[in-house]
């Protein structure tokens, strides 16, 4: 334990009609825990929490969530407050380094990520190797975790390696997504350009061609970058846990990032706004108002759920999806895109926030609910969707990362688990087996 933790009166656990006593602690913002690390050792008891749900795997300094409440903040400043008035290549520096960057800061950073941004031209071969229709997320985690043969980061990493890697990782992405679109469209690599700012340059090698220019729009530009911010990070989801447990055997940083690349990609986690997306075109390609999929989603003998709804943490609104919403409508009122799935959206979230199923289990819509309406009106297609969170997610996977190793003490991220199968039994010769 770290002193930022102050003990509370310590909890009295009676087990076995012995009694233990467990030290408590207390965090900033007034969250709780009891420390179980001895537990095991003193009443030979372990806990049970499937998916971690009351579990505080670490001290973390980075985001602070109030599911009830429905807030989030990274390193103390609102996300309302970010979204509005902030960038996410700032939000990016943010994260990784505990404070807003001074204007020197930011140039440099964003200097770093510009040097950064071109991966090496052996890995373009790479592209050519997967087969056409290749979802973009299998994609990023191999390309990512090929990344770690051409930059070999050393065992004891020094402040100018760690920059490189954090300016590599947060650069070349967004590099290696636009790449793969390219890909598997059949067009040319448009290389990263030091003209353009982050998000234009990731828009500008999506979708310029020699035969074509982009014009870049401001609105769609603006909203993509706060989406990215939105995204950024999140304390302990299922994709940063991932970062973690894999970060804590000392693995190397791409293979390690990879890991989170992978979790994101399920449709529990990052793969909900493609779904939710794809749940929005069958409800208008049937004619219906989406009464029909929200019954089915509460029906507990079937397998739909209402994608973009629900959320471990957050039994409120999530905060993001409101910031979200608001840009939704602003952007889907600009002429020529309007989006008949965002009317069908706003139906839907209507009847479920006063539906008893989703209310009694305090089911609200989640970031990824809008996300992709904002996505789908930028041009980019529906299986990038997951990409564009793992980009905004970058500075968040690796602030966890750098949090991690600079700890007083990394432990091997290793639970326990109650066995449940086969008691003792001896090996039969296979004659022998019926
Ligand atoms: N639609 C219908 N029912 C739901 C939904 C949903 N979207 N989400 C939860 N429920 C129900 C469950 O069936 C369960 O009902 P029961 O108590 O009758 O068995 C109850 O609500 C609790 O659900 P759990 O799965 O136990 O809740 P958990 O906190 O473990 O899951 C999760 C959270 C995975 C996000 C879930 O709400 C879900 O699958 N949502 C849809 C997918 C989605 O939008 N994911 C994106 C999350 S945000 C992010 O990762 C960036």
């Amino acid at each position: 334990m770290t002193d930022r933790l102050k003990p509370l009166t310590p909890a009295i656990l009676t087990l076995d009609d012995k009694t233990y006593t467990l030290p408590t602690y207390i965090g900033i913002e007034g969250e709780k825990a009891i420390d179980i690390s001895k537990l095991r050792s003193q009443t030979g008891y372990v806990t049970l929490d499937e998916g971690y749900g009351n579990t505080g795997a670490c001290e973390s300094a980075i985001t602070y969530i109030d599911g009830e409440k429905g807030i989030l903040r990274y390193r103390g400043y609102p996300i309302e407050e970010l979204a509005e008035h902030s960038r996410f290549v700032e939000v990016a520096y943010l994260l990784l380094y505990g404070e807003l960057p001074t204007v020197e800061q930011l140039q440099h950073f964003s200097t770093a990520l510009n040097d950064s941004s071109i991966i090496h031209e052996d890995m373009h071969h790479f592209f050519n190797g997967f087969p056409r229709g290749s979802h973009p997320m299998g994609i990023l985690a191999t390309m990512v975790a090929s990344l770690s043969t051409f930059y070999p980061v050393f065992d004891r990493l020094d402040e100018a390696s760690e920059i490189q890697i954090v300016a590599n990782l947060v650069s070349q992405v967004r590099t290696i997504a636009a790449f793969s679109y390219k890909k598997s469209i059949g067009e040319p690599l448009v290389y990263p350009s030091h003209t353009l700012s982050y998000v234009r340059n990731f828009l500008n090698m999506m979708f310029a061609s020699p035969v074509r220019d982009y014009q870049l729009d401001d609105d769609i530009v603006r909203a993509i970058d706060m989406l990215l911010i939105l995204h950024a990070d999140h304390e302990q989801n299922c994709s940063t846990s991932s970062v973690r447990t894999a970060g804590s055997s000392m693995a190397n940083v791409y293979a390690v990032i990879s890991a989170g690349i992978s979790a994101l990609w399920g449709p529990r986690h990052g793969g909900a706004n493609q779904e939710v997306i794809k749940m929005l075109e069958q409800i208008h390609a049937e004619g219906g108002d989406g009464t029909e999929f929200i019954n089915e989603a509460k029906n507990k003998y079937s397998s739909k759920r209402l994608m973009g709804f629900g959320h471990r943490v957050y039994k409120n609104y999530d905060p993001r999806a409101t910031v979200l919403k608001k840009h939704c409508d602003i952007l889907l009122n600009k002429p020529g895109i309007k989006d008949p799935l965002l009317d069908i959206a706003r139906r839907i979230e209507e009847v479920a926030l006063n539906d008893d199923y989703f209310i009694s289990r305090k089911l609200y819509p989640n970031v990824d609910f809008y996300s992709g309406l904002i996505l789908r009106a930028a041009g980019i297609p529906t299986n990038m969707f997951t990409v564009l969170f793992a980009i905004g997610r970058m500075p968040g996977w690796l602030a966890h990362w750098r949090e991690m190793i600079h700890g007083e003490r990394v432990a091997i991220y290793r639970p326990r688990q109650i066995y449940v199968g086969e008691s003792i039994r001896h090996y039969r010769d296979i004659k022998d087996r019926t």
